[in-house]
């Protein structure tokens, strides 16, 4: 029996085996939750949440989580060695990519590594973590967070919602369900054929690919150059206006212009 009074069973949505949705109402966080979950032993399942109180970001950062946004975590245990892993942010960027294309029909564009990017506003962001099993298996927990009808206010970067964008206030029903299958499509052809393809889904909506950006990362001061790519890693691959040499980015984030 479920005991939890934030646990809103009733309103699971059927999702493709062998996902099963766990939604809640108001917790802190569906990441907490869903590590709680992972670590008493369940498989298989995305926590939602309408709300949450300590939303979180990457680099620990607050996830402004409002009623009427989207905010899930995915359980799942990737038939792929853990040195891989990181390229499932660019697998779940894909995933919305496509969600919204076949929803709305909008195009969303992916900026590196892991934000989902609106006529060049913030619109939603990947968190990946990983969790130890009982059985001291891995697993990995992706959050997600979108901005379905509500974009935070006084953040350092641009920020928005498909409401303002679009005028379409999407469920958080609707989104799951498209963004799941989406999901199992791409993961089936990355655990079997690796990353090639899904890098070229990726760059396809790269957002400013080609253009001179900025980027920072945690140790360095900013700095400027051409996206001219991702490698088979998922790193960046700058290029120096003048001297044409490349540098790999394994770490760190792409820039806002007016940041
Ligand atoms: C980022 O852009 O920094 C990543 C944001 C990830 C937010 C989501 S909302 C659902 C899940 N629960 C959290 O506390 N964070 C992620």
């Amino acid at each position: 029996m479920i005991r939890d009074p934030a646990f809103l069973g009733e309103e699971a949505v059927i999702l493709p085996p062998p996902f099963v949705h766990l939604p809640y109402n108001e917790i802190s966080s569906t990441q907490d939750i869903a590590r709680e979950k992972a670590q008493a032993g369940d498989q298989n399942f995305i926590v939602t949440a309408k709300v949450q109180k300590l939303g979180r970001g990457r680099l620990g950062r607050p996830w402004s989580s409002p009623e009427g946004n989207f905010y899930a975590t995915l359980m799942l245990q990737p038939q792929k060695s853990l040195r891989y892993w990181a390229e499932l942010s660019f697998l779940v960027g894909v995933a919305f990519a496509e969600t919204f294309e076949g929803l709305l029909g909008c195009p969303l564009k992916l900026k590196w590594p892991n934000d989902l990017i609106l006529n060049d506003a913030k619109c939603g962001g990947i968190l990946i973590e990983t969790v130890e099993l009982p059985n001291k298996e891995m697993a990995v927990l992706i959050g997600t967070g979108v901005n379905l009808s509500f974009a935070p206010e006084n953040t350092p970067y641009p920020a928005t919602s498909f409401a303002a964008e679009t005028g379409t206030i999407l469920t958080v029903s609707e989104v799951l369900e498209s963004y799941l299958r989406h999901l199992q499509t791409l993961l089936q052809s990355w655990e079997q054929d690796g990353f090639d393809e899904l890098r070229l889904k990726w760059l396809k909506r790269a957002w400013r690919l080609g253009e001179k950006i900025g980027y920072k990362s945690a140790q360095e001061e900013n700095q400027t150059g051409i996206f001219v790519d991702i490698d088979q890693q998922g790193c960046l691959i700058l290029q120096d206006q003048h001297s044409k040499l490349t540098t790999r980015i394994l770490t760190g984030d792409v820039l806002f212009p007016e940041d």
